[in-house]
């Protein structure tokens, strides 16, 4: 049995404040936005009791499917390799950039500079999308959704070159003798409809067409902030689940809004791998605790 941690979404903060060029452009709203709402609803504290709870339980790997940053200052990238340093090794946390560390050009390469040993492949590479990573029975797939936008557009794409390369790696990982759990992680909803227009994932058609060939066991994401559990269609009749946490640092909203991380087993049966999962976060008692069992669609769908 493999237990895998997923927490997206933290929002690093505080932001120091930026140099009057370094506002030019999108960042000029992020700003502004943050010191209006984020910096409020985005809450270190809790984000710090969240770590420090799933420190406290077992588990094999973690995974942090971004959102580190919220406006891609240069001195975000520093903070936010303290945070990934303080949940965990290089080599048991494995991250994927969001939209928000890629807000401006150059925001990601200066991210993946401070930060790219979470995103080396077993290959050594750093930085590179898609990425493997094998650990025990699981193979995780790291993709990178995040691109820089316009102001207010919250969109990502993961592009043909990606999707494809993508494919080849879980082809290859399906046709071994005994194949790995294959664990895909993205920042955005990976399937159309998972975010609103001006959030959503560009070529969600793509990838979701390219799972339905290839297959996965299990798909995490973030983005948008709440809880999702979905299915799409994998080969041989058998459904893929697409699950996303809430931000790692949010005090406020409804319960699926709430801070929490997604702890999961990954266990090989006669049928497959079987992925059970649940929540630990913010209750509504106001402390941090197990919050339920996520309410996975056990394979196949018609
Ligand atoms: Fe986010």
């Amino acid at each position: 049995m493999f237990r895998l941690a997923h927490l997206t979404d933290p929002h690093v903060g505080p932001l120091s404040r930026p140099r009057l060029r370094q506002l030019l452009g999108k960042r000029a709203t992020g700003y502004v936005n943050w010191r209006r709402g984020r910096r409020h609803a985005h809450d270190m504290d809790l984000l710090a009791a969240l770590v420090a709870d799933l420190h406290a339980q077992t588990y094999d790997h973690i995974a942090c499917t971004g959102d580190l940053c919220n406006i891609g200052l240069p001195s975000e990238w520093a903070t936010s390799k303290v945070f990934l340093e303080a949940l965990g090794p290089t080599d048991a946390v494995s991250f994927v950039p969001g939209n928000h560390d890629a807000y401006v050009r150059g925001s990601l390469e200066g991210l993946l500079g401070a930060c790219g040993a979470w995103t080396e492949g077993d290959d050594g590479r750093r930085g590179i999308f898609p990425y493997l990573r094998r650990r025990g029975p699981v193979a995780l797939i790291g993709l990178s959704s995040a691109i820089p936008t316009k102001p207010f557009v919250a969109s990502g794409r993961l592009g043909p070159d990606q999707i494809a390369a993508a494919e080849t790696l879980l082809t290859r990982l399906a046709a071994e003798a005994e194949p790995p759990a294959r664990v895909v992680m993205i920042h955005h909803p990976p399937h159309p409809g998972g975010a609103k227009p001006g959030r959503e994932l560009k070529d969600a058609a793509a990838l979701t067409a390219m799972l339905a060939r290839a297959g996965a066991d299990l798909v995490l994401h973030g983005h948008n902030h709440i809880g999702m559990v979905n299915v799409v269609p994998g080969p041989n009749g058998r459904s893929i689940p697409i699950i996303g946490a809430p931000s790692a640092s949010a005090r406020d909203g409804f319960s699926h809004h709430r801070a929490s991380y997604h702890l999961y087993t990954i266990t090989r049966s006669p049928e497959g791998y079987r992925v059970a999962g649940r929540e630990r976060g913010l209750t509504p008692a106001g402390i941090i605790g197990d919050i339920g069992a996520l309410h996975i669609v056990p394979a196949p769908i018609s």
